[in-house]
């Protein structure tokens, strides 16, 4: 059943071409997007996104591509937060809660907390059948396929995506998008699944270079806006299945008191493709190096030419549309944990003292 892998979480990541291809012929038709036609965002002062985990950084992602796209202000929470905070909610807006299992009790509390307080709650779920999905107002598959791994993978992609459809029909709703560029965008999302597999064949490279970072006790993750939840998830994915103590931080918040752990043991990863951001995350890059701190730079061939030099180790990505490189990276993010995690030895598909489907709090 693992496919000829030796783990599921192998047989998932390798497996993320085929489902957000599933997903995209679901969300993307030849006449638009496949979404509710009742989930109009045309009038809604606000977006409210609520998950825990990977699925929190999905989210975390999303508010980069509704902001951006939309002009819609977006909270997110993760749902332990959200639900004793019982914050206040305008009832002209939307809520929507990202779930695999569908069963989080944090984020099933959070939801039955919205209901009545918002106009529509909105549940992204991998199973269909569950109880976030059963008591939404609207729900969405993410047509990921039954995840055994208890690190979350190809249902981080699909949640991403099934976020970036949203996104995208937000800015219609709202008159923020033309449809000639929403056929672009939507023409971006179907090139994904091919750039994918393209990072799939870095597997080898990536095993090489997990074979260091298995020895490293620390490591830090940094990324620069919508790469910011990329390197938060990359920490968590490390953390949780190599047992290797790592963070994330959003790249211009290093100076601010991180940059104090830098030595030449501890692994600095940085994801920036060469995009209007790049500039400025290379530049927190050169003061790490400044401090002796070594640097696995992840890129694509125009950021590695600029920005190589004094690095320790480079990946050189495909080369992506901005807006969703998140989608792209997250193979790299997972990759590394997964290899580095194989040469510790830790058990990948059962880590210690993590459950698949949280359902107590
Ligand atoms: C990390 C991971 C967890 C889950 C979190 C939420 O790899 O799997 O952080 O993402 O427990 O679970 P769901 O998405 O089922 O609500």
């Amino acid at each position: 059943e693992k496919g000829g892998y030796k783990h599921f979480m192998a047989k998932e990541i390798a497996e993320q071409p085929a489902v957000l291809g599933d997903a995209l012929q679901h969300y993307l038709t030849d006449d638009g997007l496949n979404l509710p036609s009742d989930l109009d965002f045309s009038n809604i002062s606000r977006l409210t996104l609520v998950a825990c985990g990977t699925a929190f950084y999905a989210c975390s992602v999303a508010k980069y591509w509704f902001e951006s796209l939309a002009r819609l202000p977006v909270e997110i929470d993760v749902a332990s937060e959200f639900r004793y905070r019982e914050p206040p909610l305008p009832t002209d807006s939307y809520a929507i809660f990202v779930s695999q299992s569908g069963e989080t009790a944090d984020t099933l509390a959070a939801l039955r907390y919205c209901h009545e307080k918002v106009a529509k709650t909105v549940a992204v779920v991998n199973v269909p059948s569950s109880s976030i999905a059963r008591e939404s107002d609207i729900a969405l598959p993410i047509l990921a396929g039954v995840e055994v791994g208890v690190a979350s993978t190809k249902a981080f992609t699909c949640q991403l995506l099934v976020l970036a459809s949203l996104a995208l029909k937000a800015a219609r709703d709202r008159g923020h998008m033309t449809e000639a560029e929403l056929k672009q965008h939507m023409e971006e999302l179907r090139i994904l699944p091919g750039l994918l597999t393209r990072a799939l064949d870095l597997d080898e490279t990536l095993n090489i270079v997990s074979n260091d970072l298995s020895e490293a006790r620390d490591v830090l993750f940094l990324g620069r806006g919508a790469m910011y939840p990329l390197a938060l998830e990359g920490a968590l994915k490390l953390k949780e299945i190599s047992y290797i103590h790592a963070e994330g931080y959003a790249s211009g918040e290093l100076k601010h008191g991180p940059i104090a752990l830098i030595d030449s043991h501890t692994p600095v990863i940085v994801f920036a493709p060469h995009d209007p951001l790049f500039d400025k995350t290379v530049s927190n890059m050169q003061e790490v190096m400044a401090r002796g701190g070594k640097v696995l730079l992840v890129s694509d061939r125009k950021g590695l030419e600029i920005a190589s030099e004094g690095v320790w180790q480079t990946v050189q990505m495909p080369e992506v549309p901005d807006l969703f490189a998140p989608i792209l990276y997250a193979v790299p993010a997972q990759l590394i944990a997964y290899h580095t995690a194989v040469a510790k030895g830790t058990d990948v598909d059962q880590p210690r003292n993590l459950a698949k489907s949280v359902t107590v709090e």
